[in-house]
């Protein structure tokens, strides 16, 4: 084979096997997309999501304080998850979703249905997302002063025995 031929089959080579990651990459942001869409993520963490039937504009999504939460555990507001992805490699996202216990409303728990790749997928769509936004508010103590809008809960006294959700 000559060079020029060598070069050429090299250079295909090449092409063929960044194409290949592409692809994989679409194929895990879209996952990530589908799990974040319908692990409900939007509903409390992009803002006006659920007052407009689940549709945001792109630069809204994620960007958290959307649904605000008030009850005996004092006021939470949902983080700005694409600020929150960009302080974090994949590995610490899974980490930290592995060994979460949030104050209500989070869902925590929906996490252990989830497999490494799953969560691996969610962080690569939320990272394709792009920082955008501002933080979010930081949790108020109960009995503190907190800015609305936030979902008031009269809730009834917890159980004396935990249910185990499982
Ligand atoms: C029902 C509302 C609700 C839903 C649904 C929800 N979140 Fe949250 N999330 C919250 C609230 C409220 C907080 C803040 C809790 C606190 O301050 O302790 C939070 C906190 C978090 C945190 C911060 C953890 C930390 O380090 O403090 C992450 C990450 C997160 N949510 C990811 C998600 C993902 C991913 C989904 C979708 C699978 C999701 N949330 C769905 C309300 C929600």
């Amino acid at each position: 084979m000559s060079r020029a031929l060598l070069a050429f089959a090299a250079g295909l080579l090449m092409a063929a096997s960044a194409h290949a990651s592409d692809h994989a990459s679409g194929k895990s942001i879209k996952h990530g997309e589908f799990l974040v869409n319908y692990g409900g993520c939007h509903d409390c963490h992009t803002p006006g999501w659920a007052e407009n039937g689940g549709q945001a504009p792109k630069d809204m999504l994620l960007t958290g304080g959307g649904t605000n939460f008030q009850g005996p555990w004092g006021t939470t507001y949902p983080p700005n998850l694409r600020l929150y992805v960009h302080k974090l490699t994949a590995k610490q996202w899974i980490a930290n979703l592995r060994a979460l216990k949030s104050r209500p409303a989070m869902p925590f728990w929906t996490f252990r249905y989830l497999s490494d790749k799953d969560l691996t997928d969610m962080y690569a769509y939320i990272h394709s997302l792009g920082p955008a936004g501002k933080p979010a508010h930081d949790w108020v103590a109960p009995g503190q002063d907190a800015p609305a809008p936030y979902l008031k809960l009269v809730l009834p006294p917890l159980p004396a025995v935990q249910p185990t959700g499982q």
